[in-house]
């Protein structure tokens, strides 16, 4: 593997600074206060061809390979958690998947409006009482003619207030476990289908993250993505390249800890001089630096795979292990660079840690991650 960016990833990692720089910034404390992230900004990261990459152009898709995707990942990581989650869901875990499994009809029906932000996608594999054990799922799709009615109810869906179709996963026959699952697109002003905005989340406050309620909710058969009983093979093939667009947000948000505290280091004074000259300082400070070099060569190596065609699921799920572990010590040691005026909102150390909370909880716990590398590792499930 080559560490040296190419002219074109270059190209798109700068194309990232700016765009944070200019669209994002000045808006996150805003963002953050008020719940809600400017929806707008999906249609300018659709122009920006953020919400395309890897995805072919024919589709609406602006190529692109997956360092690429992991740098601009990194890049919107550094500058909003919220803001990163809505690309990673949208294009990483709806239009790439959509890209893999759909038939050519899907793809013309799904993949420009999702690239080119015109719509949101939104991932429901989640349930009430389904997280880590995801193959147990509830919700039904009973065969009903040409059509299939859907209900149950989908958790902590990112995008889910926002998203005009859902890549849903449903029970479509009563074989045990994940056997029975099957995959659906399904756009969300079907009758039936109901949202609730989750709001008091400890981070990512800004983002859409809903419940919905499918209540008898009838779709064509020809909205069912893969064969039928393939809903489970669809949802962890999304969540093993998934997981390396979170370790890559992980990274940007950990970078972005770095970042602030060195300044911050370099500004306040204790002591007579400035914190950057105690050396329980350059401690913390370095500890977040080996924190963010770590996470970014893990996540690299996956995308490495991922572009030349090699197996990548045992590595996404140790960058995603190391690296959303990475992002809640470096914002914590960050707060702590900071001391009390890390504990307000008018300095970033505080949302990092907020934010970084979820990394290790969502697209699979650390412990699931865990597991998968240990089953790997010594031929013996778990679960
Ligand atoms: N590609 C294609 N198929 C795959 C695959 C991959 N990468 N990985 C597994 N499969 C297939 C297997 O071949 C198998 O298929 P067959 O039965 O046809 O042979 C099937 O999927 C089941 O695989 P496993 O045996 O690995 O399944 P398991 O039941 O042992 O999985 C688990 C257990 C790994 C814990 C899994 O349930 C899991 O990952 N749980 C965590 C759930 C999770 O990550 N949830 C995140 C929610 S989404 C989210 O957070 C998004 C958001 O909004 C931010």
């Amino acid at each position: 593997m080559n560490l040296e960016l190419s002219e074109e990833q270059t190209a798109v990692r700068r194309l990232a600074e700016d765009f944070v720089a200019r669209e994002i910034t000045p808006h996150v404390v805003e963002w953050d206060r008020t719940e809600s992230v400017d929806r707008a900004i999906v249609k300018k990261l659709g122009e920006v061809g953020f919400l395309g990459l890897t995805i072919d152009e024919e589709y609406g898709g602006s190529g692109g390979d997956h360092l690429a995707y992991c740098l601009v990942t990194e890049e919107l990581g550094r500058g909003d958690s919220a803001v990163r989650g809505i690309v990673s869901v949208s294009l990483g875990l709806v239009a790439k998947t959509i890209a893999s499994w759909g038939s050519e009809e899907q793809k013309r029906q799904w993949l420009p409006g999702l690239t080119s932000g015109a719509y949101v996608g939104c991932f429901g594999l989640t349930e009430p009482g389904t997280g880590s054990d995801a193959g147990s799922l509830a919700t039904k799709a009973v065969r009903d003619g040409d059509a299939y009615v859907i209900s149950g109810t989908k958790m902590f869906i990112t995008n889910g207030t926002w998203a005009d179709v859902v890549l849903l996963f449903a029970r479509t026959n009563d074989a045990p476990g994940h056997k029975g699952v099957s995959a659906f697109l399904v756009p969300t002003d079907t009758p039936g289908l109901t949202r609730r905005t989750i709001h008091g989340k400890l981070g990512l406050r800004g983002q859409a993250t809903a419940e919905l309620v499918l209540d008898d909710v009838r779709v064509p058969a020809s909205a069912m993505l893969a064969p039928e009983g393939k809903g489970f093979s669809v949802a962890m093939s999304a969540l093993a390249k998934g997981r390396m667009s979170v370790a890559a947000g992980c990274v940007g948000l950990a970078q972005a800890a770095l970042d602030a505290a060195v300044r911050y280091a370099g500004e306040r004074e204790q002591f007579g001089k400035s914190i950057a000259h105690h050396q329980l300082v350059q401690e913390l400070i370095s500890d977040i630096a080996v924190d963010v070099d770590a996470a970014r060569l893990l996540t690299w190596r996956v995308a490495d795979l991922v572009d030349r065609g090699l197996p990548f699921t045992t590595e996404s799920s140790k960058a995603k292990l190391f690296a959303s572990e990475a992002a809640v010590r470096a914002a914590n040691n960050a707060l702590q660079v900071f001391g009390g005026y890390g504990y307000i909102d008018e300095y970033p150390a505080g949302k990092l840690l907020r934010d970084a909370r979820v990394m290790t909880l969502y697209e699979g716990t650390s412990q699931i991650q865990k597991l998968v590398i240990g089953r790997a590792l010594t031929g013996v499930s778990a679960f």
